[in-house]
């Protein structure tokens, strides 16, 4: 079987314009399939541990679903012979001795001990320990904001909140850790678990890597920069092969307030659109952390990848600072053919960067404990795509190049803690929001999802990102080179194409370019994650498909291969208001977890447009975390 049977002539190189490329030969992929089943094992296999399928397909499967058609209503839909399970939703008890959630009475420790608000990122880790069991797990969910007006009755724009409920806002963002456990096709949470726990907006962290101690991150509760708390805006993630999860602290500028404007951070502010009128204008109100004049460096303790294990209750999680601080999407990662770690990385912002860093060190299977700072010492490095179908990853090392005290850059800490900035100076390549960045367990190829950047113009065009006013998003793929029939994931030089440009291939009027024929409701719009099945088809999830298109967020699968390559099917559909996010497949592929997030935004509890997915008069709309199988236990996507 040739899984890679594109014809060479449809390959587009970028410097001729858009197109589908698929820039890399056709014999140097054939070489790579060789050895491409050893990779996969390496790279997912003997942790188990959520690090991907752990027998990775080359994504050539054809999808076997009945498409379904778009909707505007406040359900949710899956195609005919599959189930949908609410697993658990925003306020669910999960710690023992917790209240059912009440939205009128909720305090800041209840909700310490309540699944949180706005869940995202999804990572289902067997239990186990190493295994690759299917029917019971640690469910890792991040929770993005929590949206007041929603939330809490009669809140407006203006109002301002009480101490109480800026508490409940703080503990309701960060991270879940979930065990749950599967009998027949039902999914339940195991309630007295020992795993479960929130890691909120109040955790304690350890910060490691380049910026810990740092004086830029000292404050007057943490002289030493190397204990912080809390975790906040966790959108996107990732796991390690060691069998830990990855959290990305994505738009760090909704938090703080005061006179951005003032002091020595006041560059560094502006580059990470740190204005000092957040969104969480309250929280200052009551904790000086939250203001600037204050705790003028309490901001560069955010915006991070933070390591939390899931395996150990007590673990302290850790903010990775080697791997630069942005508005983190994700952080996902592969294993090099010489055993070096990558991990993938978007800074989601208009014009911004896309990131990777390399490891030092090398992982080793054998021993989870000597992994433990990996992500400690490397290399971080930065994206640029040339018109030639190459792009490069530049280094972000202090003392090379432009990053010399000349301009700023005084040690490594300085490098990550404005790694935007580097970024500017190295000459990166500015993407239309960068959101899941993620290699695929086979082949290697790593999909950069561009979600939409409608402020493009059209002399801010340049290969990776052709068209202005991008409504649509897109989808590029980097593909690593070869070594010894393995993908280099720390070369520094890389082939590129297009997977897709969204939006409808039948009206000229949007550009889009796909593959193959997809159908009226298979063109995308907005596309934010990606997963890939046990079979190594990838999944996309839609955040905005409502204002680009005029329907409700969806979630999409393809083959990445072979003759249904690039041709997205519609399969799943949120109820209206919310973005659907973090898709995660079990290892055995038979259950699909999808976070659905912010039901009818825009509404307000006391006249929502929704109550999905209770339905209660006395309840708002909840974000949850659904799981879908099939009716007859087959594989998702057949
Ligand atoms: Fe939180 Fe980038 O979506
Ligand atoms: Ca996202
Ligand atoms: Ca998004």
């Amino acid at each position: 079987m040739d899984i890679y049977d594109e014809k060479d002539g449809e390959a587009v190189n970028p410097s001729t314009g858009p197109g589908i490329g698929d820039l890399i030969s056709r014999r140097t992929m054939l070489k790579g399939m060789a050895a491409g089943g050893a990779f996969g094992l390496f790279g997912c296999g003997t942790m188990g541990a959520g690090a991907g399928p752990s027998t990775g397909g080359d994504g050539s499967a054809p999808l076997a679903f009945s498409e379904i058609g778009r909707t505007t209503d406040d359900k949710a839909y899956v195609p005919p012979g599959y189930n949908l399970q609410v697993l658990l939703r925003q306020g669910d008890p999960i710690r023992p001795g917790a209240p059912e959630y009440h939205p009128t009475q909720q305090t800041g420790a209840d909700q310490e001990r309540q699944f949180g608000t706005d869940c995202d990122f999804i990572s289902y880790m067997p239990l186990p320990l190493g295994s690759s069991n299917s029917t019971r797990g640690l469910l890792g969910v991040n929770h993005e904001n929590h949206r007041a007006q929603i939330c809490f009755p009669s809140v407006t724009s203006k109002t301002q909140l009480t101490q109480q409920q800026v508490e409940v806002q703080i503990a309701a963002q960060g991270f879940s850790i979930v065990e749950i456990a599967k009998e027949g096709n039902q999914w339940r949470v195991v309630k007295d678990s020992r795993y479960n726990r929130r890691i909120s907006g109040n955790a304690p962290m350890r910060i490691a890597g380049p910026a810990a101690g740092s004086p830029r991150m000292r404050t007057s509760t943490d002289p030493t920069g190397t204990r912080s708390f809390g975790t906040l805006n966790n959108c996107a993630g990732g796991t390690t092969p060691w069998g830990t999860m990855l959290t990305a602290e994505e738009n760090i500028q909704n938090y703080f307030s005061g006179n951005a404007a003032a002091g020595a951070e006041a560059g560094a502010r502006k580059r990470y659109n740190i204005t000092g009128k957040p969104r969480y204008a309250d929280w200052a109100r009551y904790q000086d952390r939250w203001n600037l004049d204050k705790e003028p460096n309490e901001a560069n303790r955010f915006g991070w990848i933070v390591e939390i294990d899931p395996y150990d209750p007590n673990h302290t999680s850790v903010k990775r600072t080697a791997l630069g601080r942005a508005a983190h999407e994700c952080a996902t990662h592969a294993v090099s053919h010489d055993g070096r770690v990558a991990i993938y990385s978007g800074d989601d912002a208009r014009m911004e960067y896309v990131y990777k860093f390399v490891t030092e060190g090398r992982f080793d299977p054998s021993n989870r404990e000597a992994n433990r700072d990996l992500l400690d010492r490397g290399t971080l490095y930065v994206a640029r795509f040339e018109a030639n179908g190459k792009m490069r990853w530049l280094p972000l090392v202090h003392g090379q190049g432009p990053l010399t005290a000349a301009n700023g850059f005084n040690s490594q800490a300085d490098v990550v803690i404005e790694a935007r900035r580097a970024g500017d100076l190295v000459g990166a390549t500015p993407m239309d929001r960068p959101e899941d960045v993620q290699p695929h367990p086979l082949t290697g190829r790593v999909y950069v999802v561009m979600t939409f950047n409608e402020q493009r113009r059209p002399d801010q065009v340049n290969p990776a990102n052709p068209r202005p006013n991008n409504k649509f998003g897109h989808i590029v793929e980097i593909v690593p080179p070869l070594v010894g029939g393995k993908p280099d994931h720390t070369a520094t030089e890389c082939d590129w194409g297009f997977f897709f440009l969204g939006g409808n291939p039948t009206d000229p009027s949007h550009g889009a370019r796909y593959s193959g024929p997809v159908s009226a409701n298979g063109w995308v719009a907005a596309p934010d994650n990606v997963a890939f099945d046990p079979k190594g088809r990838i999944w996309i999830s839609t955040d905005g498909q409502d204002d680009a298109a005029g329907f409700n967020d969806s979630l999409y699968g393809a083959c990445v291969s072979g003759p249904q390559r690039g041709v997205t099917r519609a399969f799943f559909n949120g109820p209206a208001g919310c973005e659907v996010c973090g898709p995660e497949f079990t290892p055995d592929g038979k259950t699909l977890f999808v976070s659905i997030q912010h039901p009818g935004d825009g509404s307000s509890y006391d006249k929502p447009s929704t109550r999905w997915p209770d339905f209660r008069p006395d309840l708002p709309p909840r974000g949850s975390v659904i799981a879908i199988t099939r009716n007859d236990g087959g594989d998702i996507g057949g």
